[in-house]
């Protein structure tokens, strides 16, 4: 099923049951504008808590907030009638245990609209999954690199290498007996991802990970070419709009020095004209 084909917005089990259908398809959003754009072409939207780097000017995800996420939430599902709408959960919302994950998931889902959050971690937040799955809110589980705990994964290293391999499969079977709807796997080796993807009955969703995985997601930023800090080697570029952002502001900035603009055609007369 296409999100296209769909007059109401697509819901965790219609993304579930597009395992062994169709790929999946998935960018962050942020603003209301770009979740327009994107109503179309996605099957969900992530409410990435990568709005700290991408948006705030952050260097890391580890200080977003609950306050952040419900604001940049709200204004994508204002953009969005087709295309089903995940939210992260910040870090320090859901790690303490099973309640403060509810309380916190309620509130993204009812100040929000998001039909689901996604949450950091493999093995040990099943119990935090099963409990959110079980009261009513879907989970996307995200296992490989997640960047939430940089400071203890030593970076932004690829995750499931050699005998990493056991351990990330294990998180995938937790996480989908837990209950969750889909896990993101992040920059995981392709091998691992295609195995994780034959052996679990969910949808993962890859970044980093391989073209066998049920669904992509990327980071709408990077791959618009507007944030430049980060570029990993999983970031396709599709667009530079970051260089022809640049190159239109730096020639408005001459334009004003050099009283070219505003131009006849931007000012007002003194009598009102047929039309403005
Ligand atoms: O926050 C985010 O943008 C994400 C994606 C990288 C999957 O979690």
């Amino acid at each position: 099923m296409s999100a296209s084909t769909r007059k109401t917005a697509l819901t965790a089990e219609d993304i579930r049951a597009m395992k062994g259908q169709s790929p999946i398809v998935s960018l962050t959003a942020y603003t209301t504008p770009m979740a327009q754009l994107m109503d179309d072409h996605c099957d969900f939207v992530l409410v990435g808590d990568s709005v700290g780097m991408v948006l705030h000017g952050l260097p890391s995800t580890l200080g977003v907030t609950m306050d952040m996420m419900v604001m940049h939430g709200a204004a994508v599902a204002r953009g969005l009638k087709r295309a089903m709408m995940v939210i992260d959960m910040p870090f320090g919302s859901y790690e303490q245990g099973p309640e403060q994950a509810f309380a916190n998931a309620a509130r993204l889902m009812a100040e929000t609209g998001a039909a689901a959050v996604k949450l950091e971690g493999g093995v040990e937040m099943a119990d935090t999954i099963r409990f959110l799955v079980k009261r009513g809110i879907p989970v996307m589980a995200h296992i490989g690199l997640t960047p939430q705990s940089i400071n203890t994964l030593g970076g932004y290293k690829v995750q499931g290498r050699d005998e990493a391999a056991k351990p990330l499969i294990s998180d995938a079977r937790a996480v989908t007996d837990a209950g969750a709807f889909a896990v993101v796997l992040e920059k995981v080796p392709a091998n691992l991802a295609d195995q994780v993807t034959e052996i679990i009955d969910i949808p993962t969703i890859g970044i980093g990970a391989s073209v066998g995985c049920d669904g992509q997601v990327l980071v709408v930023d990077d791959m618009l070419g507007f944030f430049g800090a980060f570029k990993p080697k999983f970031v396709k570029r599709y667009a530079e709009l970051g260089p022809a952002a640049e190159e239109a502001i730096a020639e408005y900035a001459a334009e004003v020095r050099a009283r070219a603009f505003p131009g006849e055609e931007h000012i007002f007369a003194d009598h009102a004209p047929k039309k403005d």
